[in-house]
């Protein structure tokens, strides 16, 4: 059994049914979603989440767009679940039929775009784990135009 961590990224995880077709996916591929909550990345935890990809030219825009509003974290695990994921979520560049970042930007007639995909997932156990950890630490998503 191996754990990953998925993260629908902010603009797609205002969609309930967003939220609902990808554990729907998720759970045909017999994986287990133990945790789940809306989180909001700060940029220090987005800047942990993405290490490896600070200082690269898309790093900005990276962060603007996993900082702009809530995302729905979720801690996962099954057999193999790293590379099944993966496999549901389809490239980063050149997403195919079938996965994830091809089918809902075209359901919701949304332009599909390299930088503000739909789905994050984990790429190593390692990353799984440190990942796993920086969602830990964040605290539920408050709603700001809530009144209190
Ligand atoms: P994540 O699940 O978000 O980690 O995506 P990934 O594992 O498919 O890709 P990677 O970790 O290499 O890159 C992280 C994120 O940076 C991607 O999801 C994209 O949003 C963005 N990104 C990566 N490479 C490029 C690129 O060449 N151009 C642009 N515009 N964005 C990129
Ligand atoms: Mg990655």
């Amino acid at each position: 059994m191996q754990k990953s961590y998925v993260m629908i990224k902010p603009e797609f995880a205002s969609y309930d049914a967003v939220i609902e077709e990808v554990k729907r996916r998720l759970e045909n591929e017999g994986i287990e979603i133990l945790e789940e909550r809306f989180v909001k990345y700060d940029k220090a935890s987005a800047d942990k989440h993405y290490a490896e990809h600070v200082g690269k030219d898309f790093y900005p825009k990276l962060l603007e767009y996993i900082t702009s509003d809530k995302a729905y974290g979720m801690i996962v695990e099954g057999e193999n679940a790293i590379e099944k994921i993966r496999a549901l979520a389809g490239s980063t560049k050149n997403p195919e039929k079938g996965t994830i970042r091809y089918d809902i930007p075209l359901a919701l007639g949304i332009e599909r775009r390299i930088t503000q995909n739909v789905v994050h997932s984990s790429d190593s156990e390692e990353s799984a784990k440190r990942e796993i950890e920086i969602f830990s630490s964040l605290p539920d998503y408050q709603d700001e135009n809530q009144n209190s």
